[in-house]
């Protein structure tokens, strides 16, 4: 294993007050997300939305990483040149979304697992040789009145262990992402409870796997209440009830916390990233920064709805969202 890039990497991807862009959405979901607003679902629309996002001026200011999906990974830009040679231009890393997606767990109703261990080894050398530097699994758990179960958390939890030990064989840094998903009725006590034992569980995993806490970033979800909870929280209740689980489950040998956004607005999701770094950045043995994909992406994908007009303002919106997150890791945020 080669530790000394692990390590590089993820000092790399933690510098200067960055984070990381999330623009690895598979051709389902991001189809899924052009038919929302009107906007033509092909590979050409989903290269040029790309495109957009890669080259919006100004973007290394904020995000030292961006996650495409493997599609992404070989488009290239009108002119030809490859995404990732536009990328390593701005000297920023290349990640890259490994799994499979999620399925049905069998015996397991309402629940899911992740899958893509089946010749991940040599898709991870690719994707290796091409230039990545990281790598993502989504691990999705639900939460209802009688799950998630203890079978869907280990199964789930065992394959992100499995994804990360074959990430850092091969010099890759494993983003670990086991999302607890926000729909539902459920409190934010029940998320922050759930989290907690799904986070036990994966770094039990992690270490039944050998895998280099130093060498891994982590994305787990905010401590939420459910979107149809009878009970909202303030900004501030969110960001006790997240630190609070995350010391009590993560090792601090572990470099970085890259959050999710989960389907929070792109306001919220700055202004409790912000609330967290505020009031704790002093007593935090790892970084707090972001991983976001729609909190980022949202505002510009509808400014831009498909139409090259619009491509500069959904930039500058994009440039915009990206800052309001790199100041909320200093905790310099501002709606
Ligand atoms: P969201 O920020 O939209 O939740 O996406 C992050 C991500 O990468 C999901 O896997």
């Amino acid at each position: 294993m080669n530790t000394q890039l692990l390590r590089e990497t993820t000092q790399e991807l933690l510098a200067d007050h960055k984070g990381l862009l999330a623009m690895d959405e598979s051709t389902e979901t991001c189809n899924k997300r052009f038919a929302k607003i009107g906007i033509a679902q092909t590979e050409e629309a989903r290269r040029a939305y790309r495109e957009l996002i890669i080259t919006t001026p100004g973007l290394n200011e904020s995000i030292s990483g961006v996650i495409l999906y493997d599609e992404t990974i070989r488009q290239k830009q009108k002119d030809g040149t490859p995404f990732l040679k536009v990328l390593s231009n701005a000297k920023i890393l290349t990640g890259i979304k490994v799994d499979t997606g999620v399925k049905d767990l069998a015996g397991h109703p309402e629940e899911k697992i992740t899958e893509g261990l089946d010749g991940l080894r040599g898709r991870l050398a690719e994707y290796f040789e091409m230039g990545a530097r990281f790598a993502k699994w989504r691990a999705v758990i639900a939460i209802g009145e009688r799950i998630p179960s203890r079978g869907c958390i280990e199964a789930n939890a065992q394959a992100l262990a499995r994804y990360a030990a074959l990430c850092q064989e091969i010099g890759l840094v494993p983003i670990v992402e086991p999302e607890v998903l926000m729909e539902g009725e459920h409190t934010l006590e029940r998320c922050g409870e759930l989290s907690e034992k799904v986070l036990r569980m994966i770094f039990e995993a992690l270490y039944g796997q050998r895998v280099m806490l130093e060498g891994i970033l982590l994305k787990p979800n905010m401590i939420l209440p459910g979107t149809s909870s009878y009970k909202q929280v303030t900004v501030e209740e969110v960001a006790n009830a997240t630190l609070r689980c995350l010391l009590r489950t993560v090792p601090a040998a572990v470099p970085g916390i890259a959050f999710l956004s989960g389907g929070q607005s792109a306001e919220l999701a700055s202004a409790r990233l912000n609330a967290l770094n505020l009031k704790f950045q002093s007593r935090l043995p790892w970084v707090l920064t972001f991983s976001f994909a729609r909190a980022i992406q949202q505002p510009a994908l509808e400014i831009w709805h498909g139409t090259s007009e619009n491509v500069s303002e959904a930039q500058k919106a994009l440039y915009h969202r990206a800052t309001c997150n790199r100041a909320a890791r200093r905790g310099e945020y501002t709606a």
